[in-house]
């Protein structure tokens, strides 16, 4: 048996997690042959592939990145792509594949399945905005390294009596800005889901200046919104999946924060610092858990199933239930985090 091992998307810490352990359990369990496919569907249209085996993935646990590169190609954007890639499978001999990625990944790996391409899903995004599972790996990471910022920040607002604003990933799901903002003890979160009002942040702020508090910190999630308004993105044009670069909505709130509450303020843009660099304990565990599982699929041979975590185990749901819709902050986590605004 010949499998197939890919990584697509955005990076998240702990993608050479998954890959070690699929490729160490095929191996020595198994004694299955592993084939590492370079830069996502990239790398299976233009048929560049790499062997692993147990010395190639040696040393990877912590590292963050992928030992095999992602890129956010799209097959069904180019002509006969999805044909070039069946065809190239069977060239190559791969008899399963496993694609490591968020919804677009997994969506194109759906659709391959469909169209006869056995393969398994392992859910990766740092955004958590994935569906079926609890958290996908890269998540905990992202946290941990935003809500670092927010500590760090918040003692050099206090020195300044400055408002801070620290925008943090989250295209459609503000997952990192509500756990950040919680742990890190911000005065404000804004989310993708829920429209703000400049105004009440402002009477947050305008509150914690009367109590004697002359600094704030706020968390927003790179794609929340004014109410009635847009997104902010920088600069123009799409990705092969549709999805514009975001960016920039801190630098619009710092402005009206100054001009309307007379506070200075700052702005930090956490961005990629976010997704570089070692995954926590806690990925490196959850992204080995979802590799031995996702490599216990192929040898059970469950194909168009995504590996996921619900509580704290780990279960396999169907590929197709898991893309197209994302995993939405729950309103009354917002509404809990909500008591310490202000
Ligand atoms: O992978 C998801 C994500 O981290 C989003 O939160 C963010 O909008 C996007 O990736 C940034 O992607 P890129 O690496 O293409 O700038």
């Amino acid at each position: 048996m010949k499998v197939g091992i890919l990584s697509g998307g955005g990076d998240a810490p702990g993608i050479n997690a998954v890959i070690r352990a699929v490729v160490r359990k095929a191996i020595d369990r198994y004694g299955y042959e592993v084939i590492g496919i370079k830069d996502g569907w990239r790398g299976l249209l233009e048929g560049e592939v790499v062997s692993l085996d147990r010395d190639a993935v040696s040393g990877i646990l912590p590292r963050g990145g992928s030992i095999l590169g992602t890129s956010r190609t799209n097959p069904f954007k180019r002509e006969g792509g999805p044909e070039l890639i069946l065809g190239n499978i069977r060239k190559l001999g791969i008899d399963a594949l496993i694609a490591i990625g968020g919804d677009d990944t997994l969506g194109v790996a759906q659709k391959l399945y469909e169209m006869g391409l056995p393969c398994v899903g392992v859910p990766k995004t740092i955004d958590n905005d994935l569906a079926c599972t609890d958290y996908t790996f890269g998540f905990n990471t992202a946290v941990s390294i935003a809500t670092e910022a927010l500590d760090r920040v918040h003692t050099t607002a206090e020195a300044h009596h400055r408002a801070m604003i620290i925008e943090v990933m989250g295209r459609h799901a503000g997952w990192i800005a509500l756990e950040a903002g919680l742990a890190g003890g911000a005065d404000c979160i804004l989310i993708p889901e829920i429209a703000f009002d400049i105004e009440e942040i402002c009477g947050y702020i305008k509150r914690r200046k009367m109590r004697g508090k002359n600094f704030s910190i706020v968390v927003v999630a790179e794609g929340a919104k004014p109410k009635g308004g847009e997104e902010v993105v920088y600069g123009t044009g799409v990705d092969e999946f549709g999805h514009v670069r975001l960016g920039g909505i801190g630098y619009f709130l710092g402005k009206e924060i100054e001009r309307r509450t007379g506070l200075e303020t700052r702005v930090v843009v956490l961005g990629h610092v976010q997704r570089g660099g070692s995954p926590t304990a806690f990925d490196r565990i959850l992204a080995t858990r979802l590799g031995i599982a996702a490599i216990d699929l192929v040898k059970e041979g469950k194909f168009g199933r995504m590996v996921a975590l619900r509580g704290n185990e780990i279960v396999s749901v169907l590929l197709k239930e898991a893309v197209g819709k994302p995993k939405l902050v729950d309103p009354r986590l917002y509404e809990m985090a909500s008591v310490f605004f202000g």
